[in-house]
């Protein structure tokens, strides 16, 4: 894949100011923030046009989505991902994880359990816990990087434990992050095929969030759950946005697809409860945009952050070698093993931004099995600062550390 030198992503936005959660938390003076998942770089010219052009119809009334948006969507998935969904499949959401807490609450009663595959994105947790169901953790197992593979090791699922967990009565979802948020696996079709049998099996029930799906790494494939075939289809749903590709989390617009019809309106109805099925008058031309007519940016975008993996990759190679990362085969989120440092990953980050100045996610945030200091950066900067982040994180640490 060769840059597309159309595409600048090397201007460092100021973005502290904007009002935008990564840089506006209160973070200290000074710290780079390469920790939330949103990415410092301009939309796509294409939206910004769009969303101008809205804007200068100067109305900002209750907004009716047009059938063409999911019509955008089921090409884009057609095209891009070779699944074949259905128009009338698709349900509007304010964000997948409102629609993940409204597909838990579809299912859930009291005492159910939900199945999370940890280290896994921290709300998923929060969207089983917080409704007052259990969550039990299907952790993954590291496995040591296959032959030819960028990273120094990886994961796979345990499937015994998944049959195990999915067997209990109790259990009625499994969460899956495909692909995954924070280890970076593009899951292979026979791995979700497994674990697609196992829940099916079981009667457990696949929430397949594939928010991730579109920023792939060169040689790796999206494998949409419910294209394995109409049994997984009909067992499952599938969480879509263009929020993470195309770097429009702030418009909370999402969709869920699912061909059981039953299903569908069970998760419609719990959407509806919590009035969490309304678009705004805003996301769906930025995500239709997007999907219509950005295709060449995602592939220059994607080119770009395979590049800052090379940059982090090469940096702890020459200056941290005693630091490891996972092979990141989707996503912009690299998963770096700190465990030489000796230190858990929240006192890890805390240190590193109160002293270093650079914030980083610490693995905690991920469940138990990320706890073993574990660090999550996200790529999704111009390499001047990520490279900047790399510098202040070795200096601090051949400071404090013999570990080095
Ligand atoms: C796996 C995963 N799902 C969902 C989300 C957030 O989705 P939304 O902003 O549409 O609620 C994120 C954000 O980082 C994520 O990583």
């Amino acid at each position: 894949m060769l840059p597309n030198m159309d595409y600048d992503f090397d201007t460092i936005v100021p973005r502290r100011g904007t009002d935008c959660e990564k840089w506006d938390r209160p973070i200290e003076e000074g710290v780079l923030p390469l920790w939330v998942a949103d990415m410092d770089f301009r939309a796509a010219p294409a939206i910004v046009e769009a969303l101008r052009r809205r804007v200068d119809a100067g109305v900002f009334g209750y907004a009716l989505p047009p059938a063409s948006w999911h019509e955008s969507l089921v090409r884009w998935l057609s095209h891009r991902h070779g699944w074949i969904a259905d128009p009338g499949s698709i349900l509007d959401a304010t964000g997948v994880v409102p629609a993940l807490a409204a597909t838990v609450r579809a299912f859930c009663g009291t005492g159910d359990k939900v199945i999370v595959q940890s280290p896994a994105y921290n709300c998923f947790y929060a969207v089983v816990r917080d409704q007052g169901f259990e969550v039990v953790e299907n952790r993954l197992c590291r496995i040591p990087a296959p032959e030819g593979a960028e990273g120094d090791f990886s994961y796979e699922m345990d499937y015994e434990d998944l049959e195990r967990k999915a067997a209990d009565p109790k259990t009625k979802l499994l969460i899956l992050s495909n692909p995954h948020n924070p280890v970076g696996r593009a899951w292979r079709p026979d791995e979700l095929r497994l674990a697609g049998e196992i829940c099916r099996r079981h009667g457990v029930f696949v929430a397949s969030d594939e928010i991730h799906a579109d920023l792939q790494m060169p040689g790796s494939h999206h494998i949409p759950f419910a294209s394995l075939g109409n049994d997984f289809a009909q067992t499952s749903a599938t969480f879509w946005s263009a929020s993470k590709a195309f770097n429009l989390a702030g418009f909370q617009t999402a969709a869920v697809i699912c061909a059981n019809d039953g299903t569908r309106e069970r998760i419609r109805r719990a959407l509806r409860v919590h009035r969490t099925g309304d678009l705004n008058a805003f996301g769906f031309v930025a995500a239709k945009t997007a999907w219509d007519e950005c295709e060449g940016w995602l592939d220059a975008l994607r080119t770009y952050l395979h590049g800052n993996y090379s940059t982090l990759r090469e940096f702890l190679r020459a200056r941290l070698p005693r630091l490891h990362v996972a092979t990141l085969e989707a996503t912009y989120l690299a998963w770096v093993d700190t465990s030489p440092l000796g230190l858990p990953s929240a006192e890890l980050a805390g240190r590193l931004e109160h002293t270093a100045k650079v914030k980083f996610a610490p693995g905690a945030l991920y469940g138990e099995a990320g706890d073993t200091s574990f660090l999550r950066i996200n790529l999704a900067s111009p390499r001047a600062m990520l490279l900047e982040a790399l510098e202040r994180t070795a200096g601090f640490l051949k400071g404090t550390t013999a570990c080095m």
